[in-house]
């Protein structure tokens, strides 16, 4: 039985561990190594289960204090998401419903909550100053076989302030361990963190930052999600949470860091100085080529509870443990920017795990007249988020279930005419990550929109669908419960 108490699941990252323990998906493993391990353990487990793999929190690591915990997978699953969210468990079999629910949260009485400055919290239990910093003092993991070293920062979120504005930003960005008081960030171009820095190393002075590495599951999502640039991450929060976060501020930057965190970092990214970053695996689940110089971020200040927990995502081929989220997300942000074109009757959208929650988008539509499913193909193909990199865009029926592949393909392999009902788009915006790009002077794809709708003027003289009836499918349930257990 799980206590869904949102307030409660939403203070802490132990507190959302605790749920999810109580919603029996939690595996506590002891013993992993920090080196490549803990990375294969999730990835081995992951593939083969998918969504129906459990968190996992590592212990006894090899060289560490008991307690000293990593934590994997944190999002994986339906359920972990709901309950991050305060969604009613019980509906998260249900991926749409819980995409409306997620919506309709976000937009209903939807109000920015500035954070709440405190003077102390569970952070401030262990101070490590200057000479004392140790950034080794936890099991930081290599993630994959191939990665250039330790990352300390993966699942987390890298805090800045902008010069001229004074807007605080949480991102997440991956942070690579250099030494016992250094490490470096890779920030890709255009991110909002990255916009921040670059004002200061311009100027030639240190970038104040702190990263926060384990936090309660909505700072965490927040800094992963691409949002507006004016809204704050933590005044977000405060809405989602319905009450201000609980903020302390780093002794030497000033900048604002939830009270409840695991492991936050407090230093300078200098203007002068680099060293080499990755690689890495990335998003799309291959390696972007080589190390590369990034700024060297100089820690001076760890702040950690007792007992800590590292939180991690290694990305890989998917599919991978931190991945749900991305793809659920990024399916609530297509179905807003659909609406937001003025597109009727969109009734669902996913993108896919199995296109890296980019590359392969299924959207589904009550048809309502010639030509409305070409148009949703092609607005999908280019709005937010299938814009950037996207791929294979396919458009299905509303009897059509987008988030299952096997109905998805089972409708373009009965429904399209690919000679007829496909659409090839070439100069889309795309980037140096994308695999088939190679002319890194113009960082365009390619890309196909896929009607696999009936097509309209047969919409009503289509063959039926040989599938027992809702109705039916309900009567027999409830007969045979055992059976459907
Ligand atoms: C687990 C995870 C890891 C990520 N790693 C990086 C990264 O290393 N560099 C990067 O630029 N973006 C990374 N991102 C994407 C950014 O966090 C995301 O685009 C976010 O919206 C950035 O915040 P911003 O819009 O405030 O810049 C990652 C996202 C997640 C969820």
């Amino acid at each position: 039985m799980i206590q869904n108490d949102r307030a409660f699941i939403q203070s802490d990252l132990r507190a959302f561990i605790q749920a999810v323990d109580q919603g029996n998906q939690l595996a506590v493993v002891n013993g992993a190594h920090w080196d490549k391990e803990m990375g294969a353990v999730t990835e081995v487990l992951y593939r083969q289960k998918v969504e129906k793999s459990p968190m996992l929190l590592f212990d006894d690591v090899p060289g560490y204090p008991h307690g000293y915990r990593c934590l994997y997978g944190m999002f994986g699953s339906p359920l972990r998401l709901a309950l991050a969210f305060g969604m009613d468990p019980g509906k998260s079999d249900n991926r749409l419903e819980m995409l409306d629910h997620f919506r309709n949260v976000i937009k209903k009485g939807f109000k920015q909550i500035p954070p709440k400055e405190v003077q102390g919290g569970p952070v401030l239990e262990n101070i490590l100053r200057d000479d004392q910093v140790d950034l080794l003092k936890f099991p930081v993991p290599i993630h994959h076989e191939l990665d250039g070293g330790r990352y300390i920062g993966t699942a987390c979120g890298v805090v800045t302030k902008d010069p001229d504005t004074g807007r605080v930003n949480i991102g997440t960005y991956r942070v690579e361990v250099v030494g016992r008081d250094t490490c470096t960030s890779y920030i890709s171009n255009g991110k909002q963190g990255r916009i921040q820095r670059d004002k200061y190393l311009k100027a030639g002075k240190p970038c104040p930052v702190v990263v926060i590495i384990g936090c309660d599951p909505i700072t965490y999502l927040a800094a992963g999600y691409t949002m507006a640039d004016k809204i704050p991450e933590l005044d977000w929060c405060g809405g989602l949470m319905d009450r201000p976060q609980e903020v302390i501020r780093g002794e030497l930057t000033g900048l604002p860091f939830p009270a409840r965190s695991e492991i936050v970092l407090e230093g300078e990214i200098m203007p002068d100085e680099t060293a080499m970053e990755g690689p890495f695996g990335e998003w799309h689940g291959y390696y972007a080529g080589e190390a590369r110089p990034e700024p060297v971020i100089r820690v001076k200040r760890i702040y950690h509870r007792n007992d800590p927990i590292l939180t991690c995502a290694a990305s890989q081929k998917p599919p991978h443990a931190h991945l749900f989220e991305r793809c659920f997300l990024r399916s609530a942000a297509l179905m807003d920017s659909l609406e937001g074109a003025g597109i009727p009757d969109v009734v669902g959208a996913w993108t896919h795990q199995a296109g890296s929650g980019r590359t392969f988008v299924a959207v589904s539509i009550k048809q309502r007249y010639h030509g409305h499913s070409t148009q949703v193909g092609l607005v999908a193909s280019q709005v937010n988020p299938v814009g950037y990199v996207g791929r294979w865009i396919v458009v299905v029926d509303d009897d059509i279930d987008p988030t299952d592949l096997n109905d998805v393909i089972w409708a373009m392999g009965t429904r399209c005419d690919p000679k007829s009902r496909t659409t090839l788009l070439d100069n889309c915006w795309s980037s140096r990550l994308d695999t088939l790009v190679t002319d890194y002077g113009k960082l365009t794809n390619s890309r196909m929109v896929i009607d696999a709708c009936k097509p309209y003027e047969r919409y009503d003289e289509f063959p039926k669908v040989a599938q027992t009836s809702k109705e039916l499918a309900a009567e027999v349930r409830a007969k045979y419960p055992q059976l459907f257990r």
